[in-house]
């Protein structure tokens, strides 16, 4: 037993210790570099992240490669390829409609397991693909009972049948459904807009959502892969909170507190980082040692 409790606290601390000195090694960015810039499509003077197949190892980044054909230019997201219809470099972000939306039909979708990765998928020490952050999320629940009494809860009839309830539900959060009601399951996530000005309401009817849908959404260039930083206030400790909420992985969540402390020594009573990280190493060492004299 106290073995484990051991192994599990030096664990922790190991942790902690190589996120330490990942950080004051500072962050390498792999060399990449930049492809002459290519038209595709209908994009003209395409350039990194992007690149095209058959371009040379090393140029722009694997996971932004474009499929070139006619008038379009398709990427693979996830389970989804999207067409990729506006870059704007000054964003970092570019641009995407569903290509399997079928544009004229009320109730569009053939592919509901289609979606990207809510927050991108992580490749080395940078996140790709991510949907911008200002994009907002429709849910798609389907219910075995009807829903009456939540007003955000608005009605798909087209998918829905005699037994079967379906609802969408929009919202910033991408996690977030309302109190999901008891009989509902959610099916699909899909961004909705998101870019430069280009927001959308929570809140929205299901045909709202479609004509959305049909606009597509923002979807961010690689960006590096960083913890917030509290030191520089860049963040307040109210949106640390909900990160902190929001994040499923248990390490991050030690990270965010950890983090808190750095928040309330070196950010509110201006501690020095050195006095900061020894307050840290002392916590740490108080809180694991329990362990060790069992
Ligand atoms: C192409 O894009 C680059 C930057 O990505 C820009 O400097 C250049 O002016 C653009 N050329 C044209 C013809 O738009
Ligand atoms: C690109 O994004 C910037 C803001 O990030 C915005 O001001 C600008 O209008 C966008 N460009 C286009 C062509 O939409
Ligand atoms: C909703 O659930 C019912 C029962 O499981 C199922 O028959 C129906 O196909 C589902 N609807 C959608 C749109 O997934
Ligand atoms: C959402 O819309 C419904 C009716 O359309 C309304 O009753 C409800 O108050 C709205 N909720 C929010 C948070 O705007």
């Amino acid at each position: 037993m106290a073995m484990s409790a051991a192994i599990h606290g030096s664990a922790t601390f190991l942790y902690v210790f190589a996120f330490l000195v990942a950080n004051v090694g500072g962050r390498h960015h792999r060399s990449r570099y930049a492809c002459s810039p290519f038209s595709c499509g209908g994009l003209r003077n395409a350039s990194h992240p992007f690149r095209q197949q058959g371009d040379p190892a090393g140029c722009g980044v694997l996971s932004y490669e474009l499929t070139c054909r006619d008038t379009k230019a398709t990427i693979h997201i996830n389970t989804g390829t999207y067409y990729v219809v506006e870059i704007n470099y000054t964003a970092s972000s570019f641009w995407v409609v569903d290509a399997n939306l079928n544009m004229h039909s009320s109730c569009p979708y053939s592919r509901w397991d289609q979606f990207p990765q809510v927050y991108g998928q992580k490749e080395g020490d940078t996140i790709s693909l991510a949907p911008s952050d200002q994009v907002t999320w429709a849910s798609l629940l389907n219910c075995s009972q009807a829903v009456w009494n939540n007003g955000r809860y608005k009605p798909v009839a087209c998918l829905s049948t005699s037994n079967s309830f379906v609802y969408v539900v929009t919202s910033k959060h991408p996690f977030y459904v309302g109190d999901l009601e008891a009989s509902c399951g959610r099916f699909a996530m899909v961004p909705l807009g998101g870019g430069w000005g280009k927001t959308v309401p929570e809140n929205a009817s299901f045909e709202d959502v479609v004509r959305f849908m049909r606009n597509g959404f923002a979807v961010r260039f690689p960006y590096p892969y960083a913890m917030p930083k509290l030191t520089t206030r860049e963040i307040s400790f109210a949106e640390l909170y909900r990160i902190f909420r929001e994040d499923p992985n248990i390490f991050h969540r030690v990270w965010y507190l950890l983090m808190v402390d750095s928040y309330v020594w070196n950010g509110m009573l201006g501690l020095s980082k050195g006095i900061t990280l020894s307050l840290w190493i002392a916590k740490l060492i108080a809180g694991t040692s329990p362990l060790y004299i069992r």
